[in-house]
């Protein structure tokens, strides 16, 4: 999969060279590509943004060095492949697990990280509708506001790499996921624990030292149950059968 994300802070896209999602590009999984939109001003203060029609505060980042810088990127690839534009917005659709899933078969995922007041709206208009892009999708990762979409786009890159062949240790960490659409309903993934089996007074669940396999995962999904329940009523069976 290749990834190109473009910014007017590239370098605060460094973490991608790291952890996970480091050693995934060092492994080929995936090419990820940090862009400058600066390099595709001409003036003099490279300037990205204007102020809004209509009035109002903040600035509009200007479509012109946006059109350009991702005509750019989307030349210099596979002419095969199709690149998906993906925007970061708070006004966005909300990015789930079930979008990562959706997203990991995608060869070729481009991020546009607007500033400000956001991106001039004719941009996704115009990408949507450009023959040798794959679509546009605008998404925000929760109901609160961000500065600017590079935190957002590091949240979304991280949880499509990890889904990918190979990325994980052991594949069957993705499966067991909180959040991972399956065929029951969805459930947090409870609690877990690790040596000494006595910790500051506090003991390790009798059970999970019992080696009795099947009563550990019956254990485990009742912890799930109840943890999904105070934690997330609104993911709970309860709450969403009274919906
Ligand atoms: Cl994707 N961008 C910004 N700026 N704020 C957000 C967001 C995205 N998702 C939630 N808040």
């Amino acid at each position: 999969m290749r990834i190109d994300i473009v910014s007017i802070f590239p370098s605060y896209l460094e973490p991608v060279t790291l952890s996970l999602v480091g050693k995934a590009a060092e492994s080929g999984i995936v090419d990820v590509r940090i862009h400058d939109l600066r390099d595709w001003t001409h003036d003099r203060h490279r300037t990205v943004d204007d102020t809004p029609y209509g009035g109002g505060p903040g600035m509009v980042m200007s479509p012109l060095p946006w059109g350009e810088a991702l005509d750019a990127v989307a030349q210099d690839g596979n002419p095969q492949l199709r690149p998906l534009l993906v925007i970061p917005t708070p006004s966005g659709m909300r990015f789930t697990q079930a979008v990562a899933q959706e997203w990991m078969s995608a060869p070729w995922i481009v991020i546009a990280c607007g500033r400000y007041e956001g991106i001039d709206s004719r941009v996704a208009l115009h990408f949507a509708t450009t023959p040798n892009w794959a679509g546009v999708a605008e998404v925000s990762i929760g109901d609160y506001v961000l500065a600017g979409g590079e935190a957002a786009a590091l949240v979304m890159v991280e949880a499509v790499v990890r889904l990918l062949p190979g990325v994980l240790g052991n594949q069957e960490s993705a499966k067991d996921d909180s959040f991972a659409p399956g065929d029951m309903e969805m459930l947090l993934e409870g609690a877990a624990f690790t040596k000494p089996p006595t910790w500051r007074g506090l003991e390790v669940p009798e059970v999970l030292l019992s080696g009795n396999h099947g009563r550990i995962a019956a254990w485990r999904a009742e912890q799930a149950k109840i943890r999904t329940e105070l934690q997330r009523p609104d993911l709970s069976p309860q709450d969403q059968s009274s919906r």
